[in-house]
């Protein structure tokens, strides 16, 4: 059985993009209340309190666009300090990057991933759902100085749709050639946008490798991560390739995490709430810290039996709330 180690913490559910496959178009996602948002000081006694003391001592925060929240910095700055803390990491669309990298490391961040789906400006542009100037650009620089600053590793997030960005793989594998980077492919699944999902349909990351296998060839690499990712290398390039394939391949046979959501519910997985518990209305209402940790110590010995697996089974595999409200 996986030790569940790795607690997925979504700082705010609101996103400055509105990602075709994330959101819908025309929708009006319906946002958390600021009131209801869970503050850094619960998150931070849930941390101390509950999670660390249960074996959850790696972190990763996600959004939403967790550098929309006002105080991402200092957020980092005290879990980054926890003596317990044996990894943090954030998940981003990388445009507040270029602003926030430099006192996001200061405050003691060193790894990152940030979604880039395309090379293109226009088909970049076209997949945020942006009509403004182009967004490219600014979240590109966000790469670059997020990469001078030494983040380590610097892990870029491509979602392939067919037809949208299906012709970029090799472009966008090819950016681990020169860079230490750690560019990975995820299937399209069927959250968020359910449309595009029945529309356009998925690549498997079997398709993909074979793309790139017959330009470069492509081994295992050394490196395998914590995640849910398959990582491979191009012969004699600088940084690997990742392909997460939940899609095609079940891995929550694996799945080390549990996921906080803004409101402070704890879910056991992406796509199953069975058992979530409301953490933050806990708090608030005084009940005993070590009553909540009873509770979360009997979510996570329920979670082997709770995963996207058992649910994709139970119904069609989809589901109706998108990445950002549930926590990338
Ligand atoms: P590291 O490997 O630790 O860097 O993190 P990660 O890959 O888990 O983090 P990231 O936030 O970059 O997630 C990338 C993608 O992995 C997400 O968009 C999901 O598609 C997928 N993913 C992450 N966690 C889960 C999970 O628990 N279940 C499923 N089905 N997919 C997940
Ligand atoms: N299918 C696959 N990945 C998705 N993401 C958001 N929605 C979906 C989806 N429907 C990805 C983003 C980001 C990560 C946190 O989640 O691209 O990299
Ligand atoms: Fe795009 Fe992530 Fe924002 Fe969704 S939460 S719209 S995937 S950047």
């Amino acid at each position: 059985m996986n030790t569940v180690d790795y607690l997925r913490i979504s700082l705010l559910d609101r996103c400055n993009f509105r990602c075709t496959y994330c959101v819908p178009e025309g929708t009006t996602l319906p946002y958390v209340l600021p009131t209801h948002l869970l503050t850094a000081a619960e998150l931070l006694l849930l941390l101390d309190e509950v999670f660390a003391p249960l074996g959850l001592t790696c972190f990763r925060l996600t959004g939403g666009e967790p550098l929309l929240r006002p105080d991402v910095v200092e957020i980092v700055r005290a879990i980054a300090q926890r003596p317990y803390t044996r990894d943090l990491a954030m998940t981003t669309n990388g445009f507040f990057l270029a602003e926030k990298a430099k006192a996001l490391y200061e405050a003691g961040l060193r790894r990152i991933n940030i979604s880039l789906d395309s090379l293109q400006p226009e088909v970049f542009d076209q997949i945020i759902g942006n009509r403004g100037r182009s967004r490219w650009q600014q979240v590109w620089q966000g790469i670059q100085v997020a990469h001078q600053l030494g983040f380590d590793p610097l892990k870029i997030n491509v979602v392939i749709i067919p037809g949208v960005n299906d012709t970029e793989v090799l472009d966008l594998a090819a950016l681990t050639l020169e860079q230490n980077w750690h560019v990975r492919f995820i299937e399209f699944m069927p959250i968020g946008n359910q449309d595009l999902f029945v529309d356009r349909g998925w690549v498997s990351s079997e398709s993909l490798r074979q793309q790139i296998r017959d330009r470069w060839g492509l081994v295992d690499s050394t490196v395998q991560g914590n995640g849910p990712a398959d990582v491979f290398q191009i012969p004699g390039a600088k940084g690997t390739l990742g392909f997460i394939s939940q899609m095609s391949e079940c891995f929550c046979d694996r799945c080390n995490r549990v996921r906080l959501s803004a409101d402070g519910w704890l879910r056991p997985c992406l796509l199953n709430e069975t058992g979530q518990i409301d953490l933050k209305m806990a708090l608030r209402e005084g009940v005993p810290l070590t009553d909540l940790r009873h509770q979360v110590q009997t979510l996570l010995h329920m979670k082997p039996e709770i995963n996207f697996k058992a649910r994709a089974s139970g119904t069609s595999g989809s589901y109706s709330r998108t990445m950002s409200q549930i926590g990338g």
